[in-house]
């Protein structure tokens, strides 16, 4: 069974945003893509992991500009093709644990890229993303709330607690792809001690936490 999340991406870019028709998600995408707007105004924003640029296209139209990144070309290439209109937003191929320049961005999101975190991997995963932007800047990460009969149900938990659906490609290909569904309070425990502000958008489907980075670095 194949278990690695890049290759599955990879694999899956060109069927990845059948996602987002779920028609009994339509309510809570369009009102997330409100509040990324409006967090994101006027702002430069670092996307990491920005698969086929969903969520980079509603950004793109109130942002000043978007770096656009994610580790496979397969996904960017589908981006690429979106209509951005206000031609702010540029794409690079790069590992959120492997940039190549020491700029430090005044804002990040991440789109469902937690989920995909090991546990035991987050403490080392939100360093890196502290480390990619400036004292004071805000971060937010999007990811999903388990709804059964909406998610694909978890079939493995291993011994650190993490999560695992089985899925199925239209290539044939069967994947054991990590997914975490962690609660608010897990949440907000985890970015406590590196921000200052916090705000949490919780819907049916979805989770949106907003996060401004210390002023101060300890
Ligand atoms: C669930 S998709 C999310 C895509 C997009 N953000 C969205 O919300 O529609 C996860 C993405 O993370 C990317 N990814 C996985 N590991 C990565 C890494 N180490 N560095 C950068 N991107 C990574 C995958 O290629 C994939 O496009």
């Amino acid at each position: 069974m194949n278990t690695d999340l890049v290759s599955y991406y990879k694999d899956r870019a060109n069927e990845y945003e059948k996602i987002y028709a779920k028609p009994e998600r339509q309510a809570d995408l369009k009102n997330a893509a409100s509040i990324l707007q409006e967090i994101f105004t006027a702002k430069h924003v670092l996307e990491i992991a920005c698969g086929t640029g969903y969520w980079t296209e509603k950004i793109a139209q109130t942002a000043s500009s978007i770096l656009a990144t994610d580790i496979n070309n397969s996904v960017i290439e589908i981006a690429k093709l979106k209509d951005f209109s206000n031609k702010n937003v540029s794409f690079e191929i790069a590992d959120i644990y492997n940039f190549a320049d020491n700029k430090k961005y005044e804002s990040l999101f991440g789109g469902f890229i937690w989920s995909h975190i090991l546990l035991q991997d987050l403490d080392k995963f939100l360093a890196t993303i502290t480390s990619l932007v400036a004292p004071g800047s805000t971060v937010v990460f999007m990811d999903n709330n388990f709804v059964a009969g909406s998610n694909h149900p978890l079939v493995e938990t291993d011994k650190e607690g993490n999560t695992y659906q089985l899925r199925k490609l239209d290539n044939g290909t069967a994947h054991l792809v990590l997914k975490n569904f962690p609660t608010e309070e897990f949440l907000r425990s985890k970015v406590s001690a590196l921000s200052d502000e916090l705000t949490f958008f919780n819907s049916t489907y979805y989770w949106i936490m907003c996060y401004t980075t210390k002023k101060k670095q300890n």
